[in-house]
């Protein structure tokens, strides 16, 4: 997309840029990761869903800024009902559960921003969501939270990030609602552009 010189200095300051054939786009040093956590089964408005809400935004986010992705896999599936899901989540917030995932991220250390992804559960990130924040080190790097929910937008997830992870920078995050990611594709295509532009990460 071409760029006027308001926004080419913006996005300089933001990151990099790349002149090609005489347009500029935007372009950036970070090294992304985009790691999240969903859940298929049945779920809150949507019905039976094949995928999650948040794992549509994830994959749309890394496809967009060619960043690589990391699943949050629970060892211990959550049950496919909501119901049945929803006593499992209540009694790992109750107990400050700290949920096992499988598989680890290949080299953390390489990653300068890291986009975390998740479902609202009881106005929380889900436990898993904190197993993986106490995992690693996120000193330094960027923060970017994203969420899907049914109502309550990032619910203050913002803020637990930043006392789970102190020395990590926390950039602005963003809620889509979990019905529009799984039905609405083109407003979610652009909910994701307007935030991914706002990181001067695409043009
Ligand atoms: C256990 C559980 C608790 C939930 N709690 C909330 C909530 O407090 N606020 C809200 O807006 N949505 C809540 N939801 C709805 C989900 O946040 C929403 O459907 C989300 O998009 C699901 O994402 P996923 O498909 O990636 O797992 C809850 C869903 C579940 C399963």
């Amino acid at each position: 997309m071409d760029i006027t010189r308001r926004n080419f200095i913006k996005l300089a300051a933001a990151g990099g840029l790349i002149l090609s054939a005489g347009k500029v786009f935007a372009a950036t040093n970070e090294k992304i990761l985009v790691a999240y956590f969903s859940r298929t089964g049945e779920e809150y408005g949507v019905g039976h869903i094949a995928k999650g809400n948040t794992e549509i935004v994830a994959e749309l986010i890394a496809q967009k800024i060619g960043g690589d992705i990391f699943k949050i896999e629970p060892v211990t599936p959550y049950p496919d009902g909501y119901e049945d899901c929803k006593t499992v989540a209540s009694r790992e917030k109750a107990t400050k559960a700290r949920p096992a995932f499988a598989g680890d991220v290949a080299d953390f250390a390489q990653y300068t921003m890291i986009f975390v992804g998740y479902p609202i559960w009881y106005g929380d990130a889900p436990q898993i969501i904190y197993t993986f924040l106490e995992r690693y080190d996120f000193g330094g790097k960027k923060i970017v939270p994203f969420c899907t929910h049914g109502g309550s937008g990032l619910s203050g997830t913002e803020q637990r990030i930043s006392l789970t992870c102190p020395a990590a920078q926390l950039l602005k995050g963003f809620a889509i609602s979990g019905r529009t990611a799984q039905s609405d594709r083109s407003q979610t295509d652009r909910l994701v552009d307007e935030n991914l532009r706002r990181f001067g990460l695409i043009g």
